[in-house]
C-alpha cells in the first residue's frame, strides 16, 4: 500500500537548483541489472562501516566499485585503488553502472561525464548520513550522479554552508539525483531511514553515488 505523505518538493522531476535535478525512476529500467552486479561487487570487496576521522563508526554499510574508492578512517578521507579492507584493487565498474551514470549526466545537462569512482551504500532501517559536502574529488567541474535503490528515503538537499535551509525530497527506487556546477558543493544528507521494507530488495536502501574523482 501506498502511504501519501507531505515533502517540501512535489514528487515529478524537479529542479533542486540551476544545476541539480531529480530524475525520477531514471534508473528503473535497469534496476534488475544492478542487483546482481552489486552482489558481485561485495562479493569481492564486502560492505563496511567505515570510522570518520573523529572516531565513530558511520550507520551506513559501504564498499566501491570503479578505479577508486572512497574512504575514511581515523587518518581521514581520502579515494585509493586498493580496497584497505582486501588489499586488492576495488572491483572494475560494471559496464551497466557505468552507461547509466553517463546517461543521468547527460539528461540532467553534463555532457562527458565519465565517472571513475561509484560508492555504494546500504542503510538499513535507522541508518542515517549527517549533512556533508562531496569534496575529497580533484574535479568539481564533473557532478555527482547518486541512484536510489529499495526502499525510500528522505534526501536532505542544502546551501553552501551547514546551516542553511535544507529541501527534503523523497527518494524511491530508481530515482536519480545529479549535481553540479553552481550546486556541486551543497550539503547534503539522509534522515535516519523508516522501516518500510520494499519489494525487491527488502529491508534495505542502496545508493551509489558517481564520482570523478581522479
Ligand atoms: C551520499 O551523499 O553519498 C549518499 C546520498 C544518498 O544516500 O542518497
Ligand atoms: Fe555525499
Amino acid at each position: 500500500m501506498h502511504t501519501p505523505q507531505l515533502f517540501d518538493a512535489p514528487a515529478p522531476d524537479q529542479r533542486l537548483g540551476p544545476a541539480a535535478r531529480v530524475l525520477r525512476g531514471f534508473a528503473l529500467p535497469v534496476a534488475r541489472e544492478l542487483l546482481p552486479a552489486i552482489d558481485a561487487i561485495a562479493a569481492a570487496s564486502p560492505f563496511r562501516h567505515m570510522v570518520t576521522p573523529g572516531g565513530l563508526t558511520m550507520s551506513v554499510a559501504q564498499t566501491n566499485c570503479g578505479a577508486l574508492g572512497w574512504a575514511s578512517d581515523r587518518r581521514g578521507y581520502r579515494y585509493t585503488t586498493i580496497d584497505p579492507e582486501t588489499g586488492a584493487s576495488w572491483p572494475a565498474m560494471p559496464g551497466v553502472f557505468d552507461r547509466l551514470a553517463r546517461q543521468a549526466a547527460e539528461a540532467a545537462g553534463f555532457s562527458g561525464f565519465v565517472p571513475d569512482a561509484c560508492l555504494i551504500n546500504r542503510y538499513a532501517p535507522g541508518a542515517r548520513l549527517s549533512l556533508h559536502q562531496d569534496r575529497d574529488e580533484c574535479d568539481f567541474d564533473a557532478p555527482i550522479v547518486s541512484v536510489s535503490l529499495g526502499m525510500g528515503a528522505v534526501f536532505l538537499f542544502g546551501g553552501h554552508a551547514r546551516t542553511d535551509p535544507t529541501t527534503r525530497v523523497a527518494l524511491h527506487h530508481g530515482d536519480v539525483v545529479v549535481w553540479g556546477g553552481a550546486d556541486r558543493l551543497r550539503y547534503h544528507g539522509v534522515l535516519p531511514l523508516k522501516d518500510e521494507p520494499h519489494a525487491l530488495l527488502g529491508r534495505q536502501r542502496i545508493n551509489f553515488t558517481f564520482r570523478k574523482a581522479g
